[in-house]
């Protein structure tokens, strides 16, 4: 948009700007900053524009992504053009991803390396490494306290081997997923450290107190985040005798962003990873950016025009480049994180899909999708040009973030029901096979959530260790099943590294005096390759699922019908255990797939006449495109049999 105001204060900058950046040649960084820089002014603006030095901060931003867009190899640059040319490019359904921790799964990237054909082999094509940056050598959140946001861990490997292995994923045609912490540093972060020094400009960067008055206001609404094991919203810091805002662990500093100084750096460091050949960058923790006293300082509003602003620079500097919003926050406000009042996605083009993931478990719990049925329904549509990532474990807890409406109008006590949830998944319900692990109990509210692996907490393990063999069956099949929802629901199935071959929970965290506390790394597993050499041995539970994940990848990767477009339509049916969607395609090749999934351990009927109206399944024989097979039939039932999960098609 062109408007004079804006227009005549970027000449003014542009004119400013220093002649070894005037000299380039930054044709494609022009016209994208004129086409966003109105949007880029007006939000800067409307965090900063009572400050005197407004002007001097948004010019020091252009010089950040000017100096960015000079840095950007030739080689990134075409991929950005390419990109834009195919601008819905991530929506296709050929994409899958697996998130990993680098030493659990490969040591290192060399490793990685190595280990990439076992990637292929799979299917998968979007890496998420999760944290690598340089870190504390003690506890650092799993990496999320960073000590250096440029920086790798020597035992990751060196920022060459970094980009020489993104080099040869992109030659692989597989995308690599990075993740920049945005919301806070570790406590030996050097801005934490001149901060401690005394240095003013440092102390600005964070939220330093002098007395408990400040942070009291603050504790008045704030909730906790790890309230076990890092109670309270502030640390007191005696070397230099004030109270530090630190949300999560007592170690990780929060970033102060109503100084635009942390916005620019944060931008320069994002856009320094896009340069070093990441396609997608995960902004952690996107809720908590703003903080303001009398909320629960999660979802502002400024929070969003933080990540809007980061998006539109992005776009002029590296459009080829994703975020993805880790926002694990109430549905409703999830989705925000496309974007509010817009057309296509203008903050992040991809967000963690939190909602069906804590679903998915309540269903496998509960045995019945009734509550999953009504939270897709309250699901508000998404933007054009946004997908989700959908997954069904992470390296974090499980969160039970439904909406208390949504289980009432199901007929559960949302209090009592989420307690069932958590007694059901850490084997405190008599008549659970699962294994998992209370995480983050908070004894003033009671709420808490839940830690272990997906193959644990299916009762897999439970399964195993009594030789159960028609149990083992079942759980294989209800993991193959959550994986066919991921594959097919619409969006970035995200695999978590170990899932592919059923691994269980990983106990020896316990013995690490800066793990013990922490129970997701029960769900953090190290990789025993001659396990996963097993996936050749027919019949080992290592081949039947890795095999079942494989043919549900490429099976996917076929059919056009999952690609996200906003083409899912979620169907009411009868029988409370069917999870029951369509998903068409309407352009090219149309295609026609009816998803089902049933949760219940007893076959359960599925009336087609539910199906009233979409002709495409009420005719012929239907057939799984998975399997092969035709479900059972009689009249006008279909028999789904225990756990199972169908891609129906019209049989040729
Ligand atoms: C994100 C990460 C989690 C970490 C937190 C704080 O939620 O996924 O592992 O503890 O941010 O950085």
């Amino acid at each position: 948009m062109y408007e004079q105001e804006a227009h005549s204060l970027l000449n003014t900058i542009l004119d400013d700007l220093e002649p070894d950046i005037c000299r380039r040649d930054l044709r494609h960084f022009y016209t994208r900053l004129g086409a966003n820089f109105y949007a880029i002014y007006t939000l800067f603006n409307r965090l900063y524009g009572q400050r005197e030095d407004f002007e001097q901060q948004l010019g020091r931003l252009v010089e950040v992504a000017a100096r960015q867009y000079i840095a950007r190899s030739a080689e990134l640059r075409a991929i950005d053009q390419q990109r834009e040319r195919d601008h819905e490019w991530f929506l296709g359904q050929q994409w899958v991803g697996m998130a990993m921790y680098l030493n659990g799964f490969a040591n290192d990237l060399d490793g990685l390396a190595r280990h990439l054909p076992y990637l292929q082999e799979l299917g998968v094509n979007m890496v998420h490494v999760l944290p690598i940056m340089e870190c504390p050598a003690g506890a650092s959140d799993g990496g999320y306290a960073v000590n250096d946001f440029r920086n790798i861990m020597a035992s990751a490997g060196t920022m060459d081997k970094l980009r020489e292995v993104a080099a040869t994923l992109r030659k692989r045609d597989i995308l690599l997923t990075l993740d920049v912490v945005l919301n806070h540093t570790s406590n030996e972060h050097e801005w934490a450290r001149r901060a401690r020094a005394g240095e003013k400009q440092y102390q600005d960067y964070y939220y330093l107190y002098d007395d408990r008055t400040v942070p009291d206001m603050f504790e008045e609404t704030m909730p906790e985040v790890f309230p076990q094991t890092a109670p309270g919203n502030f640390t007191y810091d005696e070397r230099i005798n004030k109270w530090v805002m630190t949300v999560f662990n007592e170690y990780q500093w929060d970033l102060n962003y109503s100084n635009p100084a942390v916005l620019i750096e944060m931008l320069d460091i994002i856009l320094y990873w896009a340069n070093q050949g990441a396609d997608i960058l995960r902004l952690d923790a996107v809720a908590f950016l703003w903080k303001k006293i009398g909320t629960t300082c999660q979802n502002e509003q400024e929070a969003h025009i933080i990540l809007q602003l980061l998006k539109d620079c992005c776009q002029v500097t590296a459009p080829g480049v994703l975020f993805i919003a880790e926002a694990i926050v109430a549905p409703t406000e999830i989705i925000k994180y496309f974007g509010e009042d817009a057309v296509i996605a203008k903050e992040c083009e991809i967000a963690y899909n939190a909602s069906l993931m804590a679903l998915l478990w309540d269903a496998v719990a509960t045995k019945n999708a009734r509550l999953l049925n009504r939270g897709i329904l309250s699901l508000p549509d998404k933007l054009d040009r946004a997908t989700w990532l959908n997954y069904i474990r992470c390296h974090d807890d499980i969160g039970l973030g439904f909406d208390d409406a949504d289980i009432r109008a199901v007929g559960y006590d949302p209090h009592a029901h989420r307690q069932f949830l958590v007694d059901y998944y850490t084997g405190a319900w008599d008549h659970s096979p699962a294994r998992g692990q209370v995480f983050g109990f908070n004894a003033k509210t009671g709420d808490a959530r839940i830690s272990g692996s997906l193959a644990s907490l299916a009762g897999l393990q439970d399964a195993i260790e009594r030789d159960d063999e028609p149990a083992i069956a079942s759980c294989i099949e209800l993991i193959l099943t959550l994986h066919g929802l991921l594959m097919s629901f619409g969006g970035i199935p995200l695999l978590y590294y170990g899932d592919e071959v059923g691994t269980l929970n990983n106990d020896a965290f316990m013995l690490d005096a800066d793990k013990a506390k922490d129970s997701r790394w029960l769900n953090r597993p190290t990789y025993d390759w001659s396990r996963v050499a097993r996936r050749r041995e027919r019949g080992t539970v290592e081949q039947r699922i890795f095999d079942g994940i494989k043919r549900l990848i490429a099976v996917r990767k076929s059919m056009s019908a999952f690609a996200d477009f906003n083409n899912r339509e979620l169907i009411a049916v009868s029988n409370d255990h069917l999870f029951v969607f369509t998903r068409n395609s309407l352009s090219g090749a149309r295609e026609h797939v009816l998803v089902v999934t049933n949760f219940n351990d007893q076959p359960q009927p599925l009336d087609l006449g539910d199906l009233r109206n979409r002709h495409h399944f009420s005719m012929g024989r239907l057939q799984d495109a998975i399997s092969g097979e035709s479900p059972a039939q009689a009249g006008d039932t279909l028999m789904i049999p225990p756990y199972r999960h169908y891609w129906l098609v019209a049989a040729a």
